[in-house]
């Protein structure tokens, strides 16, 4: 069985002054060993179903299935247990925390995954090797550049080595150069136990993917898939 995550019947809608339905009736599998890109236009709920699968959000209604576990979106606490353990994000916008430094970035979402200090920070000390950056180790977010936050995310994505990997926008604010090593070091994460869906705006990153996928009238659709 190849299937990691399945969604059935989702939807989402937010209600503000009046409600929007973004996701509709989504019945999707993801496929472990696979990469998967996710376009469509500014506002068609390419974030929104990111934040889904990555159980920061939760659906209005349908269901999520993990290895054929379904989500109890009740239960946070499990949840975030989950998402720590299993699954690295990668957003666009820095996210890394600003009082702490390259490294501590790096094993703190380690030390929230349940690990000890010791073995947190020597993987940290791996990672920061592995992206190019044992250099700026103790250098704070301030003091990095965009492509040199985007691999320490990276890093900090990898360090619980997550079955799901989900990256939003991950080369969006960086110049093609920088935005194509960031790519190469996502797309080489790929294992044959691992998926990988990232959201871009970018149909050159889009189309090195196995599965392009389409969001379009809140459904998805597959442009080109080799699953
Ligand atoms: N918390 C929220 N409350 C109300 N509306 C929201 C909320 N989050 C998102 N939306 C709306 O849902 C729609 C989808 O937003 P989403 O961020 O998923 O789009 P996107 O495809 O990621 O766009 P972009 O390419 O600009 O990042 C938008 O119309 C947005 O305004
Ligand atoms: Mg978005």
């Amino acid at each position: 069985m190849n299937n990691l995550i399945q969604l059935s019947n989702i939807n989402k809608s937010f209600v503000t002054k009046k409600k929007i339905n973004v996701l509709k009736k989504i019945n999707y599998k993801f496929n472990k060993g696979k990469i998967y890109s996710l376009i469509g236009p500014s506002g068609s709920g390419k974030s929104t179903l990111l934040n889904i699968l990555s159980l920061i959000d939760r659906p209005s209604s349908g269901s999520i299935a993990i290895e054929n576990n379904y989500i109890d979106f009740k239960n946070s606490k499990k949840n975030d247990l989950l998402r720590a353990k299993k699954i690295g994000i990668i957003y666009q916008q820095d996210n890394l925390l600003h009082d702490f430094t390259a490294i501590e970035n790096i094993y703190l979402a380690s030390l929230a995954a349940g690990n000890n200090k010791e073995i947190s920070i020597s993987k940290s000390k791996n990672l920061l090797k592995k992206v190019g950056l044992t250099n700026r180790s103790n250098h704070f977010p301030s003091e990095l550049s965009g492509g040199e936050k985007q691999r320490i995310s990276i890093a900090r994505a990898l360090i619980n080595d997550p079955q799901i990997i989900l990256a939003d926008e991950p080369t969006g604010s960086l110049d093609i150069e920088t935005a194509k090593g960031i790519f190469e070091l996502l797309k080489n994460q790929i294992n044959h136990n691992r998926l990988i869906i990232f959201a871009t705006h970018n149909r050159f990153f889009a189309d090195k993917s196995d599965c392009l996928l389409e969001i379009v009238n809140g459904n998805i659709r597959t442009i080109n898939g080799r699953v």
